[in-house]
This record gives structure tokens, C-alpha cells and sequence, in this order.
């Protein structure tokens, strides 16, 4: 299924990652792609909000990162985009995070092609003269994204 959305602020980015993050199931895998500084980061803190995180979420630039715990399940957010090689993903102990029940948001997949689990949402983010343009596919969501449908 495909959602398409525009955002004028980073405020409504958080606000659209809330609404995946209501709908989100445990295990589920989350790409999150754009250029730098397209709000992939705005994006993963809505995802977080919206899953009702209680803590301060900071981006994972340096951490490469973060992990969390919600009710549902725990929640890794990775950023990729230091890794020199799409093997460093090894050690980073990707496979023990792959339980099956944890949430992984991972920005920049593209620099651990190869060495990712496919997911069940890609998140695109493309800049526009003003705003971004969000293009989300994955499974049916029943409500949350209903309204961003496009065919
Ligand atoms: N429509 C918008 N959506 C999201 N962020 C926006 C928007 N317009 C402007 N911004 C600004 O763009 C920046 C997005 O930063 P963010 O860290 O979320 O991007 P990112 O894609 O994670 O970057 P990086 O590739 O460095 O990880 C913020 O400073 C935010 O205020
Ligand atoms: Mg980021």
C-alpha cells in the first residue's frame, strides 16, 4: 500500500511519524530514506511518539544507536550513514536485535545494503521548493494513514 503526504514543518513530520508509530506492530522494520537533513530523524522521533515513548529521543549520528522501551516492545534507532562498509552492520549486533519483536527505524539503509532485513515500511522523503514530499509503503494500515491513501 502506498501513503503520500507533504509536510510544510518539522512539526507536521513528527506528527506524520505518529501516526505510523499508533499503528505500528512489534517487529515491524522501518526504512527511512532521504537526503541529508530531509527530517528522516523528525520522522523516527514522531514514529517514537507516537509508539508513546516517555524518553528524550536524540538522533543516533554518533551513537550510530539508540535504544528505547515501550510498552509494545523495544525500539532500535539506527543511522547508518558513518559506516564505511555495509559489513560493519555485523558488529553491530543487528542479527540479536532481530528477534521478531523489536521495532528497528534505520536511517540510510542504503549504506548497509546487503546486510539489512527487508522491511515492511520504506519511508521516503524528497525535498520540495518548500516542504518535503513523504512517500510511505508497506502493509494496510486499518485508520491511522487511511487518509494520506493514494493509489
Ligand atoms: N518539512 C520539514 N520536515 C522535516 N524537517 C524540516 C522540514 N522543514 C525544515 N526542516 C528542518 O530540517 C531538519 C531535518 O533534520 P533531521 O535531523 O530530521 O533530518 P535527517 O534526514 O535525519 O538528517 P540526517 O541525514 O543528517 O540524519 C531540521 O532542522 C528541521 O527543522
Ligand atoms: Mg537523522
Amino acid at each position: 500500500m502506498k501513503y503520500r503526504a507533504t509536510v510544510s514543518d518539522e512539526k507536521q513530520m513528527v506528527a506524520l511519524g505518529s501516526c505510523l508509530g499508533r499503528g505500528l506492530a512489534s517487529g515491524s522494520i522501518v526504512y527511512l530514506e532521504g537526503d541529508l537533513g530531509s527530517g528522516k530523524t523528525a520522522f523516527a522521533r514522531g514514529v517514537l511518539e507516537g509508539l508513546d515513548c516517555p524518553d528524550w529521543i536524540v538522533s543516533p549520528t554518533y551513537t550510530l544507536v539508540e535504544e528505547y522501551q515501550v510498552a509494545l516492545c523495544k525500539v532500535y534507532h539506527l543511522d547508518l550513514y558513518r559506516l564505511d562498509d555495509p559489513q560493519e552492520v555485523e558488529g553491530m549486533g543487528i542479527r540479536d536485535w532481530q528477534d521478531g519483536q523489536s521495532i528497528l527505524l534505520i536511517e540510510w539503509p542504503e549504506k548497509g545494503f546487503g546486510r539489512l532485513p527487508h522491511p515492511q515500511w520504506r519511508v521516503q522523503i524528497s525535498y520540495l521548493e518548500s516542504g518535503r514530499a513523504v512517500l510511505l509503503e508497506g502493509p494496510p494500515t486499518v485508520g491511522v494513514l487511511e487518509a494520506f491513501v493514494s493509489s
